[in-house]
Parts: structure tokens; C-alpha cells; sequence
């Protein structure tokens, strides 16, 4: 299983100027690399899910998909806000919610309709959320638009609601397969993870590895700052 660590996702507020800070995309290039290209087996699909909500999931959902698509060979890639739950994508880079992938789920819109080129990377925002959260993942639309995007995109990026606390990560497993779990260090306790990683096998999903993130300094800080 993949392990990383971060303390450097909160220049993430650079994303909406469309580019990373130097750190970050050196960070979320080499969380990319691991998941991507270490061998394992991993399809163009891929959720990014927190165990519980605030952990990071849409932070690292749209910091790796920004630094994927920046890669030497230049890769389609989109990230698609598919937390109908407490959708966020769309506030890290700044844009409206509306119309995003609900909408093409749905069928009252399509892929080109709602795709936003942000720095080389195309936005899914969630959209209108009109119907529930579980009536959007159980409708036929949703095996089309997975189609469709798979026709258009060498990566699909999914930010999704938090395992433990929604259905809606175990029902898309399914279909899109490949999970990343996103664990808050020394927060998130043994049994929350565990109880995440078995629904999402149970839901069919393939775990692609798990990001640490916020990792606390090992040594007080206040000690830290004065080494
Ligand atoms: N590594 C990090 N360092 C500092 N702040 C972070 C980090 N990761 C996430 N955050 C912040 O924590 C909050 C929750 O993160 P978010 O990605 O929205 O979580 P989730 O999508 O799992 O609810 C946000 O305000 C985000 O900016
Ligand atoms: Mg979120």
C-alpha cells in the first residue's frame, strides 16, 4: 500500500491562479507517480475519498489532478466533484457549481457543455443537485457519462463524499474501481480506516493506496520553529 505524507496542501490556494506552488506540485506529482505509474494495476478512474469528511479529499483530489495534467506527457485530465454531499471543487478553483456533472448525468447537459479548462485541467463542477445524492449514482446516466468520459480523458480524477459517512463512495466503487483513501494523521483513528477500506471492497473498489495527510511535526512546534 502507498504511503505519503504532506504538510504542504495548504498552497493549494494557488490552484485558483491555476498553478501550484512549487512544493505543492512537486508533492502532488509525486502522490500522482505513485498512484499512477508504480506498477499496480490502475485504471483511468480513480475516487479520492476521506474516511470522514474534512480530512482533505477535495484538496487532494484537485492538487493531484492539477499536477497530473502538468506532466512531461502532457495527459487529459479531468477532476469531477462527485461529493453531491458537500460538493467543494468548484469553491477551491473559484468557479460556480452550476452546471456540472449532475447535469449530464441527468442528460439536460453535456460533457462539452460543462468541462472548464482550468490551467490545463478540465473542471467538473457537481452541478444542480435537484434529484438526491443516491438518485444521481443509482441513474442509468451515470454508466454513460463514466463511458463518455473515459472516451475523452487519460485520467479521471472523482472527489467523493466521506466513506464512513455516506453510501455514495461504496455504490460508485463499482464502477469506477480504483480508491485512493484519505487519512487525517493522528486524527483518523485505526477503526475508521479499517471500516473504510471494507466498504469500499465491498463495494468492488481496488484500493490504490492511502495518502496521509496533514501530518503533524513530530516535536512541538514551537520547538520546531527555533531548530
Ligand atoms: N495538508 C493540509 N494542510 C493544511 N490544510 C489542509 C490540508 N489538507 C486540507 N486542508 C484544509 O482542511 C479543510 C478540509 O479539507 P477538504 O479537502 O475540504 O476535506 P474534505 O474534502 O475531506 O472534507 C480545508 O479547509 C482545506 O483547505
Ligand atoms: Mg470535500
Amino acid at each position: 500500500m502507498t504511503q505519503l505524507e504532506s504538510d504542504l496542501l495548504q498552497k493549494l490556494p494557488g490552484a485558483s491562479k491555476a498553478q501550484l506552488d512549487p512544493q505543492a506540485q512537486e508533492y502532488f506529482l509525486s502522490a500522482w507517480a505513485s498512484i499512477f505509474y508504480s506498477g499496480k494495476a490502475v485504471g483511468k478512474h480513480l475516487m479520492v475519498c476521506s474516511t470522514n469528511r474534512k480530512e482533505g479529499s477535495t484538496t487532494l483530489a484537485v492538487g493531484m489532478a492539477l499536477a497530473g495534467c502538468q506532466g512531461a506527457a502532457s495527459p487529459r485530465v479531468a477532476v469531477v466533484d462527485m461529493n453531491f454531499r458537500f460538493p467543494a471543487v468548484h469553491k477551491v478553483l473559484g468557479l460556480p457549481q452550476s452546471p456540472g456533472i449532475a447535469d449530464v448525468i441527468a442528460r439536460t447537459a453535456s460533457i462539452a457543455d460543462v468541462a472548464r479548462n482550468i490551467g490545463g485541467l478540465d473542471v467538473f463542477a457537481a452541478g444542480n443537485l435537484g434529484a438526491g445524492s443516491l438518485d444521481l449514482l443509482t441513474e442509468q446516466g451515470l454508466a454513460q457519462t463514466i463511458m463518455d468520459l473515459s472516451s475523452r480523458y487519460d485520467h479521471v480524477i472523482y472527489d467523493v463524499a466521506a466513506v464512513n459517512d455516506y453510501p455514495d463512495a461504496q455504490v460508485m466503487a463499482s464502477a469506477l474501481k480504483d480508491a485512493v483513501l484519505v487519512v487525517r494523521t493522528n486524527r483518523t483513528p485505526r477503526e475508521a480506516v479499517a471500516q473504510a477500506k471494507k466498504r469500499l471492497e465491498m463495494g468492488g473498489a481496488r484500493l490504490a493506496g492511502v495518502l496521509l495527510n496533514m501530518r503533524t511535526f513530530p516535536i512541538p512546534r514551537f520547538l520546531y520553529r527555533r531548530v
